[in-house]
């Protein structure tokens, strides 16, 4: 953030990472040295049939360890899945965590967490800095390209009684070891490595237009943005493993600059209508993208080379067509890595469109928006998003 004086002052935090191909057999040894002995591994039912589980297994127990498993995850992870998880937690005695999976898997994860330490319900957390107790020993590994959570200081959790998604963040719940392994990326359906890439490459822009955004987040948002114009595509299309780790890559990239940058209004509007149609969250920000950008266009100008020049496209001698340019870079990697257009494509309904875009106007990510906004502006982005 910039000071009075036109100064910055800003503080950048990141778990120690550990990133390579077959590095998913190291788990063990990252969660023994953090001192567990019986560990909660979360994942979830597809990553267990991909095999990753029963190899993260073999690790932990050559380590030593005792491992309860618990896979009572869905996508959009929600409230009561989390509590089902702490109180399996707290019966079986453990006292390390390990979360496999997607962002839903982590953030659950994340989630037992806040509760194995502070108790109460998963919601008492919800928003900024409302945690007060260290959580127990975590290691996150991620199997999907977009989320984040495995660096990030964000959970994101259904509310299944309000219908919502609500945001906790906290530096606390930053895990101590994230732990990539691209090969995880092998066994991922071709339009998911699609969809979490999305997520990545809406992390990376939104950060990068932050006004919290700082030269350590700018200079990982652009690595991002680097990674996925030269390999999005053909990760999609190829399911190379030289393209995927890329992905890997860009979603790490990203993930350090949004947990230190936060996230604009692309984030606002997904989350609440992640949590009323429990649908996917990098196709919801696929489709907000390019307005989202062209929405913030007027205040991010000065930005705007570094980010064509990121995404592989010079600005010099195309000024005037600098906005054009801009939206049609990003709409053109989204199409031709298959993203929908369109939220009816996804089951939004017209009616709720009001609704969305005033609990949209209550989500943390609005804080950090480059351009000040009102539930109107909002709802225009829905509609031209419809
Ligand atoms: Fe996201």
């Amino acid at each position: 953030m910039t000071g009075k004086g036109g100064f910055q002052h800003y503080k950048f935090e990141v778990p120690e990472i550990i990133f390579g191909r077959g590095l998913l057999r190291q788990v063990g040894s990252c969660a023994r040295r953090l001192g567990g002995k019986q560990v909660f591994l979360v994942s979830d039912q597809g990553v267990f049939k991909a095999g990753w589980v029963d190899l993260a297994i073999k690790s932990l127990h050559e380590s030593g360890l005792n491992v309860v498993y618990f896979d009572q995850i869905t996508p959009n992870p929600k409230d009561y899945e989390i509590e089902s998880g702490f109180r399996e937690y707290v019966a079986k005695g453990a006292d390390v965590i390990v979360g496999l999976g997607g962002g839903s898997a982590m953030d659950a994860a994340k989630g037992i967490a806040i509760l194995s330490a502070n108790g109460g319900r998963i919601g008492d957390y919800r928003g900024s800095d409302k945690i007060h107790r260290p959580i127990p020993p975590l290691v996150l590994c991620p199997t999907t390209c977009g989320t984040g959570s495995d660096v990030s200081q964000f959970a994101v959790i259904n509310d299944t009684e309000q219908l919502c998604k609500f945001t906790i963040m906290s530096r606390c719940i930053a895990p101590d070891i994230s732990l990539t392994d691209p090969e995880t990326l092998l066994t991922l359906p071709q339009h998911h490595v699609g969809s979490t890439a999305v997520d990545a490459l809406a992390h990376a822009i939104e950060a990068y237009f932050s006004i919290a955004a700082s030269s350590l987040t700018d200079v990982n948002a652009l690595q991002a943005l680097t990674l996925l114009a030269k390999s999005y595509v053909r990760a999609v299309r190829e399911h190379r493993i030289e393209d995927l780790e890329d992905l890997s890559r860009a979603s790490l990239h990203a993930g350090m600059a949004f947990s230190n940058a936060l996230l604009g209004i692309g984030h606002a509007l997904s989350h609440p209508i992640g949590g009323l149609y429990d649908v996917n969250h990098g196709d919801v920000n696929a489709i907000l993208l390019p307005e989202v950008v062209k929405y913030d266009y007027p205040v991010v100008t000065e930005k705007i080379a570094g980010l064509l020049n990121a995404l592989g496209c010079e600005l010099k001698g195309n000024e005037e067509f600098a906005e054009e340019m801009t939206v049609s870079v990003i709409e053109n990697l989204l199409d031709a890595g298959g993203s929908p257009r369109g939220l009816r494509t996804l089951g939004v309904r017209e009616e709720d469109l009001n609704k969305l875009a005033e609990l949209a106007l209550q989500d943390v990510c609005v804080l950090t928006s480059p351009r000040q906004t009102d539930a109107e502006d909002l709802l225009g982005i829905l509609k031209r998003s419809f």
